[in-house]
C-alpha cells in the first residue's frame, strides 16, 4: 500500500442522506450527515492509515454551482500537491457527479497522473439509513482504490460505484434508482485517458460562459433558440435524438445561432453511445461540433471550459480544445 494519508472531501449527496422512514428509502433528503460520520463502521483495516476529512459542502448535488466546483477543484489540487497525501476520495451526489467528473478530469487529470495519485469520486443511490445502503461499500471501495493506486497504477480522476471502477469522465447517470446507475455503460478502467498535453486552466472567475442545453423532439421549433440568442447565450448544447439528429425546424435556428458566433455542440439525449461528426449531416457544414461520447450535461461543462480556455489563451480555438476533453 502507499504510505501517506488519504484526503476525504465531502460534497453531500445521497451517501450523506437520511430517509424519514428507513423502510421507504426513496423518500429522503440528501446531505444530512457530516462526511466524518460516513467513515464509522466501514471496517477498514487497523493499519489503513489516517484519513483527513474536509467538508466542502453538504448539498443535494442538483444544486451544484460553479463556485462549489471551483472550491472542490482547489481542494483537490492542494491535496495532490501535498507530499503527505497519497490519494483523494470525494463523496458526491450522483445526480451531477458526471459533470464534476468531467470538470476535474479536464482540469486536474494530468496533475493527478503526474503525482501518481488517484482522485476517486463515489456516492450512493440509497440514503445512509436505508436497510441495504450502498454508501458504505462504495466509500470503502473508493478509499481502497485511492490507497492502492501505486500498486494498481491507476491514476487520474476516477470513480467507483456498485463495485465498478471507471474514469470519472465516463460516468453518466442512466437510471433513476439502479445501484450501478452511473457506471452501467462506462468503459472498464484500464489506465487514464488524456488526449491533452496539459490540463486546462482552473477557472478563476466566478461567472462562467452561459451555456444552455436545448432538446430536439417531435414538434420542436426554434423559438427557444431565438430567445436564448437575444438574451446573450454564449453556447448551446443540442440534446439531439438518436445519433444526435436534430428536428429541421430547430436546426434552421441553430445554424443561424452558430453563424452569429454562438458555440453549438451536438450531443445525443439517449444517454449512452457517441455522436459522430459526419452523421447524420457533417457538423462542419453547419458550424457545429459533435460531442462524441459526452452526454449533454457533460458536454455543457466541457464547452464552458473550452470557451474559458480559448478566451484566456487566444492561441487555440474552442473547437480544438473541446475535442480533447
Ligand atoms: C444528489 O445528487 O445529491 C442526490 C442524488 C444522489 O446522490 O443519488
Amino acid at each position: 500500500m502507499n504510505s501517506g494519508n488519504l484526503l476525504l472531501l465531502g460534497m453531500g449527496g445521497t451517501i450523506a442522506g437520511l430517509a424519514g422512514d428507513p423502510k421507504k428509502p426513496m423518500a429522503y433528503q440528501a446531505g444530512q450527515i457530516p462526511t466524518q460520520a460516513l467513515l464509522e463502521g466501514l471496517g477498514l483495516e487497523p493499519d489503513f492509515g489516517e484519513i483527513e476529512v474536509h467538508q466542502i459542502a453538504n448539498i443535494d448535488s442538483r444544486h451544484m454551482s460553479e463556485e462549489l466546483l471551483m472550491q472542490l477543484a482547489w481542494a483537490v489540487k492542494a491535496g495532490l500537491e501535498r507530499d503527505d497525501i497519497s490519494g483523494i476520495v470525494i463523496t458526491h451526489g450522483t445526480d451531477t457527479m458526471e459533470e464534476t467528473g468531467v470538470f476535474l478530469h479536464a482540469t486536474l487529470g494530468k496533475l493527478a497522473s503526474h503525482y501518481r495519485k488517484a482522485v476517486v469520486l463515489t456516492g450512493a443511490m440509497l440514503p445512509a439509513n436505508a436497510e441495504h445502503a450502498d454508501g458504505p461499500s462504495n466509500l470503502r471501495a473508493a478509499l481502497y482504490m485511492a490507497k492502492e493506486s501505486r500498486e494498481t497504477q491507476q491514476y487520474g480522476i476516477l470513480a467507483v460505484m456498485a463495485g465498478k471502477p471507471c474514469l470519472a469522465r465516463d460516468l453518466s447517470k442512466q437510471h433513476t434508482h439502479a445501484l450501478d446507475a452511473l457506471v452501467v455503460n462506462a468503459r472498464e478502467l484500464d489506465g487514464p485517458i488524456h488526449k491533452r498535453q496539459a490540463d486546462l486552466n482552473l477557472p478563476t472567475q466566478m461567472v462562467w460562459p452561459w451555456i444552455e442545453i436545448v432538446t430536439s423532439h417531435g414538434g420542436s421549433s426554434g423559438r427557444f433558440v431565438d430567445m436564448l440568442t437575444s438574451q446573450g447565450v454564449e453556447g448551446i448544447v443540442i440534446a439531439g435524438t438518436g445519433q444526435g439528429s436534430v428536428h429541421q425546424a430547430l436546426a434552421q435556428h441553430l445554424v443561424l445561432a452558430a453563424e452569429a458566433g454562438i458555440a453549438v455542440v451536438r450531443s445525443s439525449r439517449t444517454g449512452a453511445g457517441a455522436v459522430f461528426s459526419e452523421i447524420p449531416e457533417p457538423d462542419s457544414a453547419w458550424n457545429w461540433l459533435s460531442a462524441r461520447d459526452l452526454t449533454p450535461a457533460k458536454a455543457r461543462i466541457a464547452l464552458q471550459l473550452a470557451l474559458l480556455e480559448a478566451n484566456s489563451r487566444k492561441t487555440e480555438d474552442w473547437q480544438s480544445i473541446f475535442a480533447t476533453i
